[in-house]
C-alpha cells in the first residue's frame, strides 16, 4: 500500500528524513481491526519524528501520521483515537505509563491503511465530514483537554494562548472562545493573529507584549520563546497548562513567582477515548469545526510537511485519500 514514511532521521533538516512509496500492509493483532484511511491530518509531531524525537532507530522505516478518519472493516464511518494503552489498562490512557501514539510503536495513519485496537474507534458522527473528523484527534484532543480538564475554564474567565496558527493553538482559541471563555491571543505573525478574530479572540499582541491585565489560564504550546511571559501573565492563583515546546524544552521559570502568586503549572498529553467522544459531540452540537488550512493528496505530504515546518500554516493540513 502507498504510505509516508520516516526512513531516517534529521534533526536540522527533517525533510530529508521524509520517504514516500510502497510499504506492506499493516499486521492485525488479536483485537485489533484496520480502517481504510479516508483523510489523515498532520501534526507537529510528524515532524519531530523525522528529527528523531521519540523514535529509535531500530523502528525505521515508520509511517508517521496520528490522526485519522476513515472506514472499518464494517462498513462504519469511524474516527481513530490515536493513544494506544495496554489492553488491561483501566481508565484515563494518557496516564498508562506504556502507552503510545500511532506511528511511535505501531504504523501510523498516513497510508492506505491502518491497524488500531478495536476499542480506539469512535463513531464519526454524519455532520462531521472525514476531513474535519481527522482534525480532532490529537490537534483537537489536545486543546479540548487543557482547557476543559486541565484548566477547566468557565464562562466569562479570560485565557491566553501563546502562537495563534498552529493547530493546537487554532483549536485552542476556537474551543474556548465557543465555550464563553474571553480569548487572548499572542503570534509572531500580526496577520496570523488579526485572523485569530475571525475564530472568536477578542484580542490578540505581539508575542511578548505586555497585556491590559492578567488571565485565569495560560495555554502554551510554544515553550522556551513564550514561557516567562505566560508565568509573568497570569493572576494570583492562575494556571498555565503545557503540551508542548516547538521553540524549545528549557526555560527559566522564576520560582518566587510561582510560590507568592501561588501559580500551578499542569502538564497535559492528548486526551482520552472519552474526552475524544465529548469533543466530537461538542462540535455537532456547537457547529463548530476545526480551521483547515488546505487538504492535499497523501502523494503530496512533502509539501505539508515544509508549511509546517517553515511555520506557513494557520489551522490543520489535512491529507486526503
Ligand atoms: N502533548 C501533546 O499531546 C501534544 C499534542 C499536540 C501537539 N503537541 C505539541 O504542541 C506543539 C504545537 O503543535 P501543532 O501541531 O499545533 O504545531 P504547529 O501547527 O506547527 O504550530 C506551531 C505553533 O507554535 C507557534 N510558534 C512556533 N515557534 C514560535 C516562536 N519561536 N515564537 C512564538 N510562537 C511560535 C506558532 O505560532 P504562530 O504561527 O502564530 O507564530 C504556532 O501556533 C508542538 O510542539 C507539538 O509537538 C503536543
Amino acid at each position: 500500500m502507498f504510505a509516508v514514511y520516516a526512513e531516517s532521521f534529521d534533526a536540522d533538516e527533517p525533510l530529508n528524513a521524509l520517504a514516500t512509496g510502497e510499504r506492506p500492509e499493516p499486521e492485525v493483532p488479536d483485537g485489533w481491526t484496520v480502517v481504510d484511511v479516508k483523510a489523515a491530518s498532520l501534526n507537529h509531531h510528524d515532524v519531530w519524528s523525522l528529527r528523531g524525537v521519540g523514535l529509535k532507530e531500530e523502528q525505521l522505516p515508520m509511517i508517521l501520521g496520528g490522526d485519522a478518519a476513515g472506514i472499518d472493516q464494517d462498513g462504519n464511518e469511524v474516527v481513530v483515537h490515536s493513544v494506544i494503552s495496554d489492553p488491561f489498562w483501566m481508565g484515563d490512557e494518557t496516564l498508562d505509563p506504556g502507552r503510545s501514539l500511532l506511528s511511535e510503536r505501531y504504523p501510523g495513519t498516513f497510508a492506505e491503511r491502518v491497524a488500531v485496537p478495536r476499542r480506539n474507534l469512535l463513531p464519526k458522527p454524519a455532520g462531521i465530514s472525514f476531513t474535519d473528523a481527522a482534525c480532532l484527534p490529537t490537534a483537537w484532543l489536545t486543546a479540548y483537554r487543557m482547557l476543559f480538564t486541565q484548566a477547566q475554564v468557565a464562562p466569562g474567565q479570560t485565557v491566553l494562548v501563546q502562537g495563534a496558527g498552529g493547530g493546537v493553538a487554532t483549536a485552542l482559541i476556537t474551543l474556548a472562545a465557543a465555550a464563553g471563555v474571553q480569548v487572548w491571543v499572542t503570534s509572531r505573525d500580526p496577520d496570523k493573529a488579526e485572523r485569530t478574530r475571525s475564530l472568536g479572540a477578542a484580542d490578540v499582541f505581539e508575542t511578548g507584549a505586555r497585556l491590559p491585565g492578567r488571565v485565569d489560564a495560560v495555554m502554551e504550546t510554544v515553550g522556551a520563546a513564550t514561557w516567562k511571559h505566560s508565568l509573568r501573565s497570569l493572576r494570583p492563583g492562575g494556571v498555565v497548562v503545557a503540551s508542548g515546546a516547538t521553540s524549545g524544552w528549557a526555560a527559566e521559570t522564576e520560582l518566587n513567582r510561582v510560590f507568592f502568586l501561588q501559580l500551578r503549572i499542569l502538564g497535559s498529553t492528548m486526551g482520552t477515548r472519552e474526552e475524544l467522544r465529548r469533543l466530537l459531540a461538542f462540535c455537532e452540537h456547537t457547529g463548530v469545526r476545526p480551521v483547515v488550512d488546505r487538504t492535499l493528496p497523501l502523494a503530496e505530504a512533502r509539501d505539508g510537511f515544509a508549511a509546517m515546518t517553515e511555520g506557513d500554516v494557520f489551522g490543520k493540513i489535512v491529507l486526503m485519500l
